[in-house]
């Protein structure tokens, strides 16, 4: 079965039991400053989970396309890749776990409607329970009503069976299938059946969520308004398994790009990392990424960039991309029309990269066989330390990462702090104002926790010359006096004259201080933290950052919020300025 047909089955499957298909959303997600690109079908349906009505109704099916990240390294393997498509099934508030697990029953299993799989090969998993919520009897229940012998269902803990997106959120206990790979796996004990997927003998093919609670900061704090079902199948393992393959690398989603990829060589992790990322990168530029040093663009940087590495001669010649492309196009473009419209765009965009691409590394090995480090590398030449490890590799060395990461950190340090003057490119916009602004952002965010509620957090922010931006979390549009309450809060603290005061310390000690973390990002060993203290040196304001800050806030002038209105479910955004 190739995967356009896998794809279809799905959907007209979903769709004679009353769902209807919507598109993919794009890649990169529209109201959502917090992630950079939709992970997982359920992301760009978050408002409808919490209760929006959703205007195609409450049954959906979709075929979504996610881009992760997180593991590059991994990527050459068997099971990685930075982008897959998402095969889902919903429910908004409309059926639950009976229809949800008969159908998948059904799917999987229906030769007519479905893939017709072996029931012999699929393992199933539920929720064993834990203070958030029972043990999954009625999902047991339903799939031993399907047939499935109880000693082929496990229950398993909230880390393998308890879906989130993160730590903020939908979320709710799930229900997992597997397949055998090898297809003489047979019955399996819970813990025989745990070493199997960790040797990948066995595989996880397909996960329905039944998300009717809620997370805040990574805690459950309750029911949702509605049940919904979220369910998710990667159409890159289902096509292995319909195609009898280990990876989907070797089947038809990826055959024309191989086939292209001939002359590359016999290093299959370096073909795959290529197939992987250029096909990543087609998708990006068709939603609108170009490369930068920033966000979505610096993902789609360091995607093409490795790519082009992996080529023997660390060049990626126009024809070969333009043939690379024109692959990806002809198996992709009747499905995602965008990447058929825009493959002249996308060429130009990846050819115009890897030039770049090439002058930093004519550059960065001429240095690197000086003996030059690695760190001075990055610095200077903006040679990507993943190249200098993968060249230093092929000579039979290593490189020294974290002697690396400690200078990486210190330099970030520095260079956040800086005035102006010193750094005339990037951090240019540090002027006086958007100090000022800086300063106020973090004023503002505790006035909300003052004035509004105290478990509200930051999701995003933006600050230019003129004003400043900030999305937080809050469950409603805030009122004229609460706006009025916390501007007035602000410019108090104005008025007091209190110190911003700059200290240094350790990760674990500062997260023991109760400092507010910038969702989802990453932070060095030794950070440092900006604390708004009162006349008696007790903080007001305590924030992970990197500065730089006024010295005091009478500095400030007078705040005032210009605006305050939704971005998404659950999320606002004040804009404010300093007169
Ligand atoms: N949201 C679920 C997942 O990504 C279905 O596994």
């Amino acid at each position: 079965m190739q995967s356009d047909e896998i794809r279809t089955k799905f959907l007209k499957f979903f769709e004679a039991r009353g769902h209807k298909i919507i598109p993919s959303a794009s890649l990169v997600p529209e109201n959502d400053p917090s992630v950079l690109f939709n992970t997982a079908g359920m992301q760009p349906l978050v408002p409808y989970l919490l209760g929006q009505e959703h205007p195609m109704g409450k049954r959906i099916v979709d075929v979504q396309k996610c881009v992760r990240t997180g593991d590059l390294d991994d990527i050459g393997d068997n099971r990685h890749f930075s982008f897959f498509e998402m095969l889902g099934n919903w429910s908004l508030g409309d059926y639950f776990k009976q229809d949800a697990i008969k159908w998948s029953y059904e799917f999987l299993t229906s030769k007519e409607e479905g893939l017709g799989l072996d029931v012999n090969r699929l393992y199933f998993t539920i929720f064993e329970g834990d203070e958030n919520a029972p043990f999954d009897q009625e999902s047991k229940d339903i799939w031993v009503n399907c047939g499935i012998p109880e000693n082929r269902i496990y229950a398993l803990p909230a880390d393998d069976n308890w879906w989130s997106p993160g730590d903020n959120g939908p979320c709710g206990p799930c229900s997992e299938m597997f397949y055998d790979m090898s297809g003489n796996v047979g019955d399996l004990n819970k813990e025989k059946f745990l070493e199997a997927l960790k040797k990948e003998t066995v595989i996880e093919i397909w996960n329905d969520v039944f998300m009717e609670f809620e997370k805040k900061d990574g805690k459950v704090i309750g029911k949702l308004k509605q049940k919904n079902v979220d369910t998710g199948a990667g159409l890159e393992r289902i096509t292995a398994v319909m195609q009898g393959k280990q990876t989907a690398y070797d089947t038809d989603l990826f055959s024309s790009i191989g086939a292209v990829l001939i002359p590359v060589g016999h290093d299959i992790r370096k073909k795959r990392i290529i197939a992987d990322h250029i096909r990543t990168s087609v998708f990006l530029i068709s939603d609108g990424v170009i490369p930068s040093n920033k966000d979505q663009g610096y993902v789609l940087r360091r995607l093409i960039r490795r790519a082009v590495f992996c080529f023997s001669d660390h060049r990626m010649k126009d024809e070969e991309v333009s043939v690379l492309v024109d692959m990806i196009v002809i198996k992709y473009g009747d499905i995602y029309t965008n990447i058929k419209d825009k493959s002249q765009h996308i060429k130009d965009v990846i050819i115009a990269e890897s030039n770049k691409f090439n002058q930093t590394i004519l550059q960065g090995l001429k240095e690197f066989e000086k003996g030059i480090d690695p760190f001075v590398l990055f610095t200077t030449y903006g040679f990507p330390i993943e190249l200098t490890v993968e060249l230093a590799k092929e000579k039979g060395q290593t490189v020294d990462l974290e002697d690396f990461k400690k200078k990486m950190a210190e330099h970030q340090k520095l260079s956040q702090t800086s005035s102006a003057g010193m750094f005339k490119g990037g951090l240019a916009n540090h002027n006086e104002k958007t100090i000022r602004l800086h300063t106020a952002h973090h004023l503002l965010l505790a006035g909300l926790q003052a004035i509004v509620d105290k478990n509200i957090k930051q999701r995003g922010s933006n600050i230019t010359k003129e004003r400043l931006r900030m999305d937080f979390l809050c469950d409603h549009k805030l009122t004229d006096e609460e706006k009025q309450k916390v501007q007035d809060w602000v410019n108090d603290k104005i008025k007091q004259g209190l110190e911003v005061v700059r200290k240094e310390m350790p990760l674990a000690e500062a997260q023991k201080v109760g400092a507010e973390m910038e969702f989802g990002a990453k932070y060095p060993e030794v950070v440092s933290l900006y604390f708004i203290e009162d006349k008696d040196g007790n903080p007001i304001s305590k924030e992970f950052c990197g500065g730089p800050h006024v010295k005091n806030t009478s500095e400030l002038g007078t705040f005032k919020i210009l605006k305050e209105e939704a971005v998404a479910q659950g999320i606002r955004r004040i804009k404010a300025v300093l007169l």
